[in-house]
């Protein structure tokens, strides 16, 4: 493992202007050639805005909620993720060449950095979105365990990095919004991790039907129990805890951590907060988008 241990905390890498995780900057040539397959659904989030919790619901579904195949392989493994690539690991292109079809695919790719090809074949999307001050203290977090990002120091100035956009993935601001306007032009479902909590039955429905797919309400309430936090927590095909330690240390902190809606108030100051607001208003000015930053 040390040559695992060697290649950690590397610096971001700018892609096009967007600060990515090294290994991921290394694997966008290779994703421009990728194949779009007929019924493909594209999950797409900024991260830690839910992005495994969807995914765990839409193998589910594909699964008709049977357990024992979605049990077949870590989330990671059944949800190709299309710009991953780590030392050691299968990168998202190489796990895409065993996924059969009907695929589910994952990205947190910003729109200037997607494969056209996506856009040019109105492949569905399953857009994600959770409020900034959740995101922010998650991504710290999983900053801190998934040691494939550069150190994030400390939370004041991991929040600073945030806000300027400076961390993985570039600016959260720009992510939700742009996503949102693709709404106008193209086959997405815009969700929002709050309703997910509020309500995930209504959310599965929402999906079902986008997805234009019906399933007999036992098997949803099904669906509702398997992918709740809990049951997720421990199960390890979808808890990431499968993943070497050298990638992801969940002594530091668990991935599936708090999954709650609110947690930022134990973590921002009164400081913190108001800079903040102040911040997010600026950013979101104009924007028809609105977040519940509590439940
Ligand atoms: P916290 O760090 O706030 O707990 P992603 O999958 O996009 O990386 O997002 C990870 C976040 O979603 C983590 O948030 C994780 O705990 C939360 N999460 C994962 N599964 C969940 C579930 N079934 N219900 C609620 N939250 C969940």
């Amino acid at each position: 493992m040390e040559l695992i241990q060697d290649s950690f905390r590397q610096p971001l890498k700018y892609v096009k202007g967007v600060p990515l995780i090294s290994y991921f900057a290394e694997a966008m040539g290779p994703l421009q050639n990728f194949q779009v397959w007929p019924n493909d659904l594209l999950i797409s989030t900024y991260p830690k805005s839910g992005t495994t919790w969807v995914s765990e619901i839409l193998d589910m579904i594909y699964q008709g909620g049977d357990l024992e195949k979605c049990r077949r392989a870590p989330i990671f493994m059944r949800v190709p993720f299309l710009e991953f690539s780590a030392p050691g690991i299968p990168s998202g292109i190489e796990t895409l060449k065993n996924t059969p079809a009907p695929r589910l695919l994952k990205t947190h790719l910003p729109l200037s950095l997607l494969p056209q090809v996506l856009l040019d074949q109105k492949v569905k999307v399953i857009y994600v979105a959770r409020n900034a001050k959740d995101v922010a203290v998650s991504y710290y977090h999983f900053y801190n365990m998934a040691k494939v990002h550069p150190d994030p120091g400390t939370w004041d100035d991991f929040l600073e990095k945030f806000m300027a956009g400076e961390v993985s993935y570039g600016s959260w601001f720009q992510h939700v919004q742009e996503w949102w306007e693709l709404t106008h032009t193209h086959p997405v479902l815009y969700l929002f991790y709050e309703d997910m909590k509020e309500d995930p039955k209504r959310e599965i429905q929402k999906i079902l039907e986008f997805m234009g797919h019906s399933l007999p309400e036992e098997t949803v309430d099904r669906i509702v129990q398997y992918t709740s936090f809990k049951e997720m927590k421990k199960n390890p095909m979808a808890n990431y805890s499968t993943l070497p330690t050298e990638i992801m240390d969940h002594n530091i902190s668990a991935f599936m951590r708090k999954g709650i809606a609110g947690d930022w108030k134990s973590t921002f100051t009164v400081a913190q907060n108001e800079r903040f607001d102040a911040h997010y208003a600026e950013k979101m000015a104009g924007s028809s988008l609105s977040f519940r930053f509590q439940l």
